[in-house]
Formats: C-alpha cells, structure tokens, sequence
C-alpha cells in the first residue's frame, strides 16, 4: 500500500513570475503514477526545511506534470523561491475532496477570487473548460491589490474570448496603466446579469477577509448556502484526517474539505 507519508520526487522545470511575490511552479512528476482532482490539494516540501501545503493550479487532465501557484510568506515558500530550475522536491498526496463538478453541468457557475486565491480556481476553470458547452455561463471575478499583483494576466485575456465565459477584474489600488474596476472583489458581485442566484453555484477562494465578505454578499444576493463552495484554509499537518490540527467545527478540512460549502460551515463560529 502507498505510504501516505512518504513525499515523491518532482523536479522544477520551470518557473513563471506571477507577480512579485508570486510565482508558478512547473513540476515535472518524473514518470510517477500521480493524479489530482480540481479542488484537492497536495503537500510540497523543500528538502532539509519542511512541507506545506498548495492546492495545484494546473489542469487536473495533464498527468506529465504539475503546477503549484504559490505566494511567499515564510520558511518554506522563501525557501522554495531560493530553489533554481532544476532543483528536486517532494510532493505528497492529493489529498482532500474533489469539486463536484458533475452538479455543475447545466448551471451558471461564478468563480470569485482574491490573489493567490485563484490557483486553485485555474484548476476548476481549465477542468471545466474542457467542455464549455456543459456550463450555461462561467463568470470569473478576480480581485487583487494592485495592477502588478494580478495572477494569470495572458490567461485571463485569452479566456475573456472564450464563448460562455465572461471575466471581470478589480484592484483595490489602482496606478496610471490601470484601466478596469476599482475597489474590493466584491463590488463586482453588483452586475445585473447575476439574476438566477438562486440556480447559480459559486465558488470562492482567497484571503478570510474576502471569503467572509464574498460570502455574506453572495447570500444578500440569492445564492443558496448549499451551492456555495469555500476553499477553507486551515493549518494542515498529517493531510489524511489523524492529528486534528485543521479542525472547524465538526470537519477535518484536510479529509472533508479543503472546499466546505456554506451550508457546511454557517454554524461554525468564526469558520474563516
Ligand atoms: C488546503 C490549502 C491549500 C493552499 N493552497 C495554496 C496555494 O495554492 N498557494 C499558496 O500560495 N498558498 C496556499 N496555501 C497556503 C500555504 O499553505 C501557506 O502559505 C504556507 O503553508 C506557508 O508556509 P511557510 O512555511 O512559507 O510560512 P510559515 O513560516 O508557516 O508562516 C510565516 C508567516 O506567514 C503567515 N502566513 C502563513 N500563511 C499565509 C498566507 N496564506 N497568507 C499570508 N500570510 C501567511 C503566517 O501567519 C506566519 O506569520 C494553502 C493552504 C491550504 C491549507
Ligand atoms: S491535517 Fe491532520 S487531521 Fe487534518
């Protein structure tokens, strides 16, 4: 049996500057018989500093390699961002539930991200967008803090053209160059075209602050609590349900979740 413990060898092969504190990693799975869901998450760790946890950012149908979208905030990112092309590191999992994308088909799906937030939500928007067709509408809102500080730039111009999706950005911080929305992800919630709420799914992931606001809005505006998924980020250790420490509430997050819906988590005090 697989040893859930034991991390595989993937070595980086390329290393694309999202922003300045963010950069995407591109893992090359050396052959090894791995594969991940939309929304599961893995274990990545540095050798000799330690392990934490990433959500992928690439397809979920690409088996050759991974990638891992990742913000630098301590040990072990500033570590990572040390590493050079090249170097080996070890990846441990999937772990967690999948997105059910399967109760997705035939619905408008909005995909509301903040910052690094939207790695995960490249994932669930490359696996949808391999048949569009089975999607009413896919509306993606992002918002980050500046204009530098937005993920994915190329990408997201080039799916602005793709029929069915419509994709709208905001910055907190706006500068000269900058031409689109100003103001918290949030306030791109306000757009008339969102008028069946109540058949819509959304899907949120970034900072707690957003996930609070975002859902709080989201429900103001008619979205059922039970199609309404949150990526919970919760300190993780073991990743497969043993040592407690990603509890909330009733659930282990890294084995229940990393994605609760709101029906979920509503009576769990301070979810976020
Ligand atoms: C299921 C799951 C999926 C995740 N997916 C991603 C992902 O795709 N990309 C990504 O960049 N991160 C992701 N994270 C967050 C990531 O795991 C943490 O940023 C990482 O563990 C930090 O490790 P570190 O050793 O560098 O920082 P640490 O040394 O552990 O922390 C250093 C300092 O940074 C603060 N800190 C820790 N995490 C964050 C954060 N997220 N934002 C701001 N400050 C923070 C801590 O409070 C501490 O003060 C995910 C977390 C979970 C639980
Ligand atoms: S990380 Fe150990 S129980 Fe979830």
């Amino acid at each position: 049996m697989k040893n859930p413990f034991q991390p595989i060898p993937a070595k980086i092969i390329d290393i694309i500057e999202e922003t300045p504190t963010i950069r995407t990693f591109v893992l090359d799975l050396l052959g090894a018989d791995f594969s991940f869901d939309a929304g599961q998450f893995v274990s990545l760790t540095v050798p000799k500093v330690g392990e934490a946890p990433f959500t992928p950012s690439s397809s979920p149908y690409v088996k050759e390699t991974i990638e891992l979208t990742i913000m630098k905030v301590g040990k072990v990112t500033s570590s990572l961002f040390e590493l050079p092309v090249g170097s080996i590191v070890g990846i441990r999992g999937p772990f967690g539930k999948r997105y059910p994308i399967e109760e997705f088909a035939g619905k408008e799906v909005l995909i509301l991200g903040g910052g690094v937030g939207l790695a995960p939500l490249r994932s669930l928007f490359l696996a949808l967008s391999a048949d569009l067709k089975k999607y009413k509408k896919i509306y993606i809102k992002y918002g980050a803090r500046t204009p530098q500080d937005i993920v994915y730039k190329k990408e997201l111009a080039s799916w602005r053209s793709l029929k069915g999706v419509d994709v709208q950005l905001t910055v907190d911080n706006a500068d000269k160059s900058w031409r689109g929305k100003v103001g918290v992800v949030t306030i791109l919630l306000d757009d008339p075209r969102l008028n069946n709420t109540s058949e819509m799914i959304a899907v949120v992931c970034g900072p707690p602050i957003m996930m609070k606001f975002g859902t709080i809005k989201l429900l103001e505006k008619g979205f059922q609590a039970k199609n309404i998924y949150l990526s919970m980020e919760k300190n993780m250790s073991c990743g497969i349900g043993q040592c407690g420490h990603c509890r909330c509430g009733p659930y282990f997050v890294c084995k229940d979740g990393p994605v609760l819906t709101w029906e979920q988590v509503k009576d769990i005090e301070d979810p976020f």
